[in-house]
């Protein structure tokens, strides 16, 4: 037996640890073309909260009474599939649940010596893909331009900053906390930041960070925050909307400003994309963001939650911002 965590019933508004349920759960026979796991680190991520609702989406919802499924790495303890050797460590979308026998279509080895495996889940996982593809494909900054990232602090804004600031633009991030603006300030240099809980005019802030205006908007959070950027957009900007989260939890959409005429007079690019949109090239990006961690040009930091039975607890601690970099669960 093993325990799993399933999705007991679907969050209205910001999710709840009542809407999760632990149970045990058999183990099945190792078949040809599976593994037995360990699960080791976990991944929790603002996505998931898309997949607990009964809605249609770029991916399906999860079941009542299913497991969630999400990031993780874990260590292969049986194997009946060649090239999966016992001991060594994969990735893959796995259940919540401590220990699994898999399909190994869809996994992927991973060398905890070239990287700490809860890289795997950030900067050289999902999040560093999405900073990277979001980032040079839709962005595409220029030397000398300004570059804005709402949720700064978080798993893909704080590698975009650095991507940014690589290129040369001028970078200045939008975060919920003190705390935050200090380490993205003294640790990862970047040049402005604005702590958007305790700044009563967010858009003269943001005007007093972007003195020449903003280039590129890269888009974690929607809502206000965005309206107050996009207010304030150059000439062929590039907004990039990679997350909304400040409406996940939303029970009825908000109204805004109407930016179409902001785009139309600025001839600006507004484009939504999906990571996954670009799996044919995520050799390209792992290549090119682990050149960048090996030779030091990219930092990384995690909040580390530890114990299986605090998934749920960390993933709604998401909403809250009580995370700095990548949240994972060590288990
Ligand atoms: N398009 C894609 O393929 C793709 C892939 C990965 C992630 N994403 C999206 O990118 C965004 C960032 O993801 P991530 O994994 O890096 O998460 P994250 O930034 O590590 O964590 C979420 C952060 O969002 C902020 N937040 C929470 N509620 C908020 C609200 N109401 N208003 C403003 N900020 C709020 C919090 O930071 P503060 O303390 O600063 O509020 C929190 O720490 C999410 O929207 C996610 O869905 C998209």
């Amino acid at each position: 037996m093993t325990r799993q965590i399933i999705l007991k019933s679907r969050p209205v508004g910001i999710p709840t640890l009542d809407n999760f349920e632990s149970r045990s759960v058999d183990i099945h026979v190792v078949s040809p073309g599976q593994v037995r796991l360990m699960a080791h680190t976990m991944s929790v991520d603002p996505y998931l909260r898309g997949r607990m609702n009964d809605a249609p989406s770029y991916i399906p919802s999860f079941q009542l009474g299913e497991p969630i499924v999400g990031g993780g790495v874990a260590r292969i303890v049986e194997s009946k599939t060649e090239g999966f050797n016992v001991g060594s460590y994969v990735m893959g979308y796995l259940p919540w649940q401590e220990e699994m026998v898999i399909d190994t279509a869809g996994l992927k080895i991973v060398d905890e010596n070239l990287a700490p495996l809860s890289f795997y889940l950030g900067i050289l996982g999902m999040p560093g893909l999405t900073a990277w593809f979001g980032l040079t494909d839709i962005g595409k900054p220029q030397p000398g331009e300004t570059v804005v990232i709402s949720g700064a602090a978080g798993a893909v804004g704080i590698v975009v900053e650095q991507l940014a600031k690589i290129q040369g633009c001028h970078v200045v991030g939008i975060a919920g906390s003190d705390a935050k603006v200090r380490y993205l300030k003294d640790e990862l240099k970047f040049d402005e930041v604005i702590n958007y809980k305790t700044t009563s005019d967010l858009e003269a802030a943001i005007a007093l960070a972007c003195p020449s205006g903003v280039d590129v908007y890269f888009d974690n959070v929607g809502g206000e925050i965005s309206d107050a950027v996009i207010a304030q957009i150059n000439k062929n900007a590039r907004i990039i909307i990679c997350g909304q989260i400040s409406l996940y939890n939303a029970t009825s959409q908000p109204m805004g400003p109407r930016i179409q005429s902001v785009l139309l007079k600025k001839s600006a690019l507004m484009q939504g994309f999906i990571v996954g949109n670009y799996s044919s090239r995520f050799d390209e990006g792992l290549k090119a963001l682990s050149q960048l961690v090996g030779t030091g040009k990219l930092k990384y930091t995690n909040t580390t939650y530890h114990g299986f039975e605090r998934l749920p607890e960390a993933f709604i601690d998401l909403f809250e911002g009580k995370n700095l970099g990548k949240l994972i669960v060590e288990l």
